[in-house]
């Protein structure tokens, strides 16, 4: 997919917003890889966070002990040819966070407002340097509201939960019709919660993925940043 012009030096940063499923971190990726940008999987951040806070069985009610323990985490993001790797305090999470035990309890603690200012501190500062494509919920409203190029990338319920299902078809025990549930009541948390609930930024890019395929989103995606980046340089 090498494509003219992607070889500019000057860097935007790319908010990718969108609920659970939507494909935002596929699709970030690729755009991150086209550009030669950084991809930062924000989700992967509270994931981590929950992963640790149910092993040491601190449940998200004690808030200021999910704090304490927060700041002191060390939640590296890696990227690398396989998708990125997550660890904590050394030690790489990668595929534990993508369970269903921490997907169940995610919302919970992404809803505790000093867990959410901190991260969102950390996300910033990886986004300091620009030519960053960082996906999430309240990035293009709350973590970067100066990014060049802000996404919003939707589809519905039931496509994300196929999507889902498709993905995580060898774990056993697992029915559409329940990630289609899961699904529905994230979204309902992500959306309905006070701080920093997902919702589409003014003046964000609405890109419904439900009949599209992932070269046309990331083709999409890309020409617009590649525009709107060089219309930056002029
Ligand atoms: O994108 P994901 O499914 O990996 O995100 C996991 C959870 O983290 C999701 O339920 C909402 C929360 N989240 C958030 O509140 N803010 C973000 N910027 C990213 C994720």
């Amino acid at each position: 997919m090498a494509r003219q012009g992607t070889e500019n030096t000057l860097k935007i940063n790319i908010a990718i917003d969108g609920p659970a499923g939507a494909g935002k971190s596929t699709i970030a990726r690729f755009v991150a890889k086209e550009l030669s940008y950084i991809y930062v999987d924000t989700g992967a951040m509270y994931r981590a966070v929950t992963w640790f806070m149910l092993k040491h069985q601190i449940e998200p009610e004690f808030s200021e002990k999910v704090l304490q323990h927060t700041q002191n985490m060390v939640i590296e993001l890696i990227p690398g040819e396989q998708g990125q790797k997550v660890l904590v305090n050394g030690e790489d999470v990668t595929s534990f966070i993508r369970s269903q035990e921490v997907s169940g309890m995610v919302s919970r603690y992404a809803q505790i407002e000093g867990l959410r200012t901190h991260l969102v501190g950390l996300q910033r500062q990886m986004a300091l340097r620009k030519g960053v494509v960082m996906d999430g919920r309240d990035i293009g409203t709350t973590v970067l509201p100066d990014a060049e190029v802000k996404i919003f990338m939707t589809a519905t319920v039931e496509e994300r939960a196929l999507r889902r299902f498709k993905e995580l078809r060898d774990q056993e025990g697992l029915t559409l019709e329940q990630l289609e549930k899961d699904i529905a009541e994230r979204d309902r948390l992500d959306e309905g919660r006070e701080i920093s609930p997902l919702r589409c930024a003014d003046d964000a890019i609405i890109v419904d993925t439900t009949h599209m395929d992932i070269t046309q989103v990331v083709n999409t995606i890309v020409s617009y940043c590649i525009t709107h980046r060089d219309g930056e340089n002029h």
